[in-house]
């Protein structure tokens, strides 16, 4: 292996980035072999030490030729006496523009150790490389490289369609992006599905156990008729694809989908979620809920609102959202929902008319409620 005098060593005193050397294969064997990277990257499989020692050897001739930065990571907890702890590179497309790619050894993973690693190659990139633009890419699902992206600044750009190539198929990809102005911070704030319980119903995230009850919930009669022109999974494969995208719009901040579940036995009982956040404080969103035909009449979608109510009201300090309102429309005529929204102390606002499409095709009113912070305090909801 011989590299250029000029491959530097970027450090923020933890983790460090340095040219990879022959040491380091041994790691790289075990990060190859790791379930994750199989799942999430294009390395071959089944992985050998033949391809370790190849990508090993190749790494050189990389830098020689300019056309990507790949550096291997070094950190306290990694594998081997060279302490590797994965690989980070930037490719370079010309004109100040690149694409990063990274991924850890299983032993070092969920410690911080790629966030850092990434920027420290960002910085470099852009004060020194005269990059303008850094590209993101992952295979759609790979919640821990979105996390990283959104750590370090990158603005989320939307899903790809059968765009990202792995062992000959291609798959669906997430995107974005991070230019040399941009700061290295979160741009949007991470809204996860907090765990929430009262002795009735508890709410969590949604999982793939769900699948059969929540593809039952949707395809329900009463659902149809009320929700049918809304495109919610109604099949397998639309459920997993759903499933694989819930943390997009945590990430992006534009909404977050709770679980009702059964407290004894965990059973998916419905749905509800908070989304279109309006304004850049985050103080406004609406809610939406259905739930299973065997857990309606039972005030299940009561307790789960009034919780998801009080997270949303609740102050940052308090681990809540902080939002001033919570808006709710319904299908004019469905009593139920309308039933609910009023018990829960929503106020009927107005009704934008003819606006909404049913699953038979007629159209009617949208009933608009909305509740405000300080209504839910002193109302007895
Ligand atoms: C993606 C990968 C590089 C992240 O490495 P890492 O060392 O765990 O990264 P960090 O510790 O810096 O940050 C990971 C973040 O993702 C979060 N995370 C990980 N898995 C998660 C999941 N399933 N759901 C939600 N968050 C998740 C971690 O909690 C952490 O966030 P936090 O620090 O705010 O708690 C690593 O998982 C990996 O090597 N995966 C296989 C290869 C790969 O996917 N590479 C990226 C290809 S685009």
């Amino acid at each position: 292996m011989r590299f250029p005098d000029d491959v530097p060593v970027l450090t923020d005193g933890r983790v460090t980035l340095r040219a990879h050397r022959p040491a380091d294969l041994e790691g790289m064997y075990e990060q190859c072999i790791d379930t994750d990277t199989q799942r999430w990257t294009s390395v071959p499989a089944p992985y050998s030490h033949e391809d370790a020692a190849a990508f090993l050897a190749s790494r050189a001739d990389v830098w020689q030729s300019g056309d990507a930065w790949p550096f291997a990571i070094e950190s306290p907890g990694g594998s081997g006496p060279s302490r590797f702890s994965g690989s980070v590179g930037i490719r370079n497309r010309g004109s100040g523009l690149g694409e990063i790619g990274f991924g850890m050894h299983p032993g070092v993973r969920g410690q911080g150790v790629a966030t850092a690693a990434v920027k420290l190659l960002l910085d470099w990139s852009f004060d020194f490389q005269g990059m303008h633009t850094v590209g993101w890419e992952a295979i759609e699902g790979n919640v821990a490289s979105l996390r990283v992206a959104w750590k370090t600044g990158f603005t989320f750009e939307g899903q790809t369609r059968a765009r990202m190539p792995q062992r000959g198929r291609v798959l669906n990809g997430w995107r974005g992006t991070l230019t040399a102005s941009d700061s290295r911070e979160p741009k949007t704030r991470w809204l996860d599905p907090v765990a929430l319980a009262d002795g009735r119903v508890r709410l969590r995230g949604l999982g793939l156990d769900d699948e059969q009850r929540y593809l039952q919930t949707n395809a329900d009669q009463e659902s149809l008729r009320w929700l049918g022109n809304i495109a919610f999974p109604r099949d397998s494969q639309a459920f997993l694809r759903h499933h694989a995208r819930r943390c997009v719009g945590s990430a992006t901040g534009s909404s977050v989908e709770w679980v009702i579940a059964d407290p004894d036995d965990d059973r998916y009982l419905g749905t509800v979620n908070l989304f279109g956040f309006y304004s850049l404080d985050y103080q406004s969103a609406e809610v939406g809920y259905r739930t299973h035909p065997d857990a309606r009449g039972r005030g299940v979608l009561q307790a789960a609102l009034r919780l998801v109510l009080g997270h949303a009201f609740a102050s940052a300090d308090d681990g809540g959202l902080g939002l001033t309102r919570v808006s709710l429309g319904a299908g004019d005529g469905n009593v139920a929902s309308q039933q609910v929204a009023r018990s829960c102390g929503f106020t009927e606002t107005g009704r934008d008319r003819q606006c909404y499409e049913l699953y038979d095709g007629s159209i009617v009113d949208l009933v608009r409620f909305d509740i405000l912070a300080s209504e839910f305090a002193t109302r007895r909801c």
